[in-house]
């Protein structure tokens, strides 16, 4: 989705704004551009290019070639008007002395650009982000900050917008609604960006700013406004991660390193929160009775974070017996969900922006429920909406396909799922001790998968040629199916689908023939005899069969499948944490040997942040 830097201070400003969007590459851009009030000559010089943001930075010689110390830098995700030069931000108003970058939709601008196009004003993109910049100089007499105010009051949608007026040469002004912007308080300078990664470089004192905020961004510091542009006085927060955290560090891409990054982002995810053989979360709000008194649980997320809500729902129903739903952010809010006071809604995202997932919270929130939120990113639009927040301690996750979020969303589900257990008296000491038992070896035993990851990349060298593969399994290894699956499409471009293995036979198994590659994963011991039972039916139609399961059934699957991994055995809770591992690093791999763009594949963001 699109960046956003910005830049006031004494150094030149192009190479620290484009140094910036390089830390923003892995939202997903198609083109790139920058603005710098260009000090000399008293306007605003605007240079865009579409394609890489290599493109644009050849083009300034790293940003050498364009001078002046304030600027603001964007990387676009089009979405009105098709990747081009001039599609590109920044956008500029008629007489060249408004820019201003967007993050989000403007949803009435064909409304407002008709009235604009009345008036006789030009217009030379397709954009909804050119409407912005033409109305400022609309209603612009002179006062910047007035003026910005006045086109608040009309533009509708979700924006963060850096805006920089010729006019006014030492400042730029940031405006926050529904997307994610941050200023940053540096030595003698200021900054904007849409996340931390961008500036952390210069400054780890940081402001989230809220909806509907305003900022003035100086050299000597940054005056934020409410809504109604009264001034206000932000509180400011200190990033405590490391830079490495957000570097490749050695490795080929940061899909890989993430991976790698597992067990370690476990241990900073489940050990804290494990003390005495008892789970303790945080900042955790809800009463004993509240939790007696839930009715039903919705989770509601988009993508990789809604296939832990599947999981979540086998194993939060198991342990706990209370009804449990899972949706898709997208289709919540439109399905008239049955919520009250003693529903209580689990919003997972990683990223804490995504559009659909905010939206149901907020849908879920004014029908009365409880929001209880799983998110990565501190600070995020979801983390400060929601009641209650988990926060899953991965670190910054760059890579757009999600590994190590994906797995410490998980071990937040199972953590809340045995403290929801325990209040209730729903699980027995025994399987209780058992699984934190389990939970605190899960980062070792996942070590152990990492260790072996050259069979992975075998296998991988067997199966990237395929076309379409298929993922089946029952009850969580089906959930954990879905995960593999849209791993190996995202980045290896690869068709594929995963079933219940039991639907198979209601219409899906005609589509399997001699050599199709089948996925089978059987790591759920209670259906183990079923799983093989449907690696028998899929392989006498010719399939041939990568199946998963645990150290224990290896020998046994070994007689049917044609090849086996096997993770270690561990409690049932815990299976689709160890058993996503291999599936990542074997969508990897296959990716890898297709040569995709593994860190930011085709047509797709990190953090959604549109409808
Ligand atoms: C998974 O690899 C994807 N990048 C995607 O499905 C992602 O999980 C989804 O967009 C939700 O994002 P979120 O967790 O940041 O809300």
């Amino acid at each position: 989705m699109c960046g956003i830097v910005g830049y006031v201070g004494q150094e030149q400003a192009a190479p620290i704004l484009l140094e910036g969007l390089s830390k923003l590459e892995y939202r997903g851009y198609d083109s790139a551009g920058v603005a710098v009030y260009a000090d000399q000559k008293g306007t605003l010089e605007v240079h865009k290019a579409k394609g890489r943001l290599q493109v644009l930075s050849d083009l300034l010689q790293g940003g050498a070639s364009v001078h002046g110390c304030v600027g603001i830098g964007h990387t676009r995700w089009a979405t009105h008007g098709a990747p081009s030069d001039v599609n590109s931000h920044p956008q500029v108003s008629r007489s060249g002395r408004i820019a201003v970058v967007h993050n989000g939709i403007i949803e009435n601008y064909a409304e407002l650009k008709a009235f604009l196009m009345e008036q006789g004003v030009p217009f030379t993109s397709e954009t909804d982000t050119e409407v912005v910049a033409q109305l400022i100089e609309h209603f612009y007499d002179g006062d910047i900050l007035q003026a910005v105010g006045r086109v608040l009051r009309r533009i509708e949608g979700a924006y963060a917008l850096g805006i920089l007026c010729a006019d006014a040469p030492d400042q730029i002004i940031a405006v926050r609604k529904d997307s994610p912007l941050i200023l940053g308080y540096g030595k003698d300078c200021s900054f904007l960006a849409s996340d931390v990664t961008a500036i952390i470089r210069h400054t780890r004192d940081v402001v989230y700013m809220d909806d509907g905020e305003v900022a003035v961004l100086r050299r000597d510091g940054i005056q934020c406004y409410n809504h109604l542009m009264q001034p206000i006085e932000k509180e400011i927060s200190h990033v405590d991660w490391e830079i490495d955290a957000a570097e490749k560090g050695g490795y080929e891409h940061f899909m890989f390193k993430e991976i790698m990054e597992q067990p370690e982002a476990l241990r900073r995810c489940i050990f804290p929160r494990i003390r005495d053989g008892e789970v303790y979360l945080e900042d955790f709000a809800l009463s004993e009775e509240y939790i007696r008194n839930i009715e039903k649980i919705y989770i509601v997320a988009c993508g990789s974070s809604y296939h832990v809500g599947m999981v979540g729902k086998y194993n939060l129903e198991r342990l706990t017996r209370k009804p449990v739903e899972v949706a898709l952010a997208s289709e919540f809010r439109y399905m008239d969900p049955i919520v009250s006071a003693d529903t209580l809604v689990i919003v997972i995202s990683q990223s804490g922006e995504t559009l659909d997932t905010m939206a149901a919270l907020r849908e879920a929130k004014r029908l009365g429920a409880t929001i209880l939120s799983i998110v990565n990113v501190v600070g995020s639009s979801i983390a400060r909406e929601s009641d209650m927040v988990l926060y899953t301690w991965a670190g910054p996750e760059i890579a757009v396909a999600t590994t190590k979020a994906y797995s410490t969303q998980m071990a937040v589900m199972d953590l809340l799922a045995l403290y929801f257990a325990r209040v209730l008296g729903t699980v027995a000491e025994e399987e209780y001790q058992a699984a934190i038992r389990e939970l605190l070896l899960l980062p070792a035993k996942m070590e152990t998968i990492l260790a072996d990851k050259d069979d992975i990349q075998y296998y991988a060298s067997q199966y990237f040629n395929h076309n379409s593969v298929f993922f089946i399994g029952r009850n969580v290894d089906y959930a954990m199916g879905l995960e593999g699956s849209l791993k190996l499409k995202e980045i290896s471009y690869i068709h594929s689908e995963a079933y219940a293995s039991g639907e198979l036979k209601h219409g899906t198994i005609s589509l399997i023939e001699s050599g199709t590659l089948v996925v089978a994963l059987a790591s759920y011991q209670k259906l183990f005899e079923k799983s093989m039972n449907n690696v028998v039916e899929v392989k006498s139609r010719g399939a041939d069969v990568l199946a998963l399961t645990t150290e224990s059934r290896r020998e046994e699957m070994g007689k049917v499948a044609n090849a086996v991994i096997a993770i270690p055995d561990t409690h049932d809770l815990l299976l689709p944490s160890l058993g996503v591992v291999p599936l990542q690093l074997f969508a990897y791999y296959v990716a890898l040997m297709r040569g995709c763009d593994i860190d930011k594949p085709r047509n797709l963001a990190k953090s959604v942040t549109v409808e």
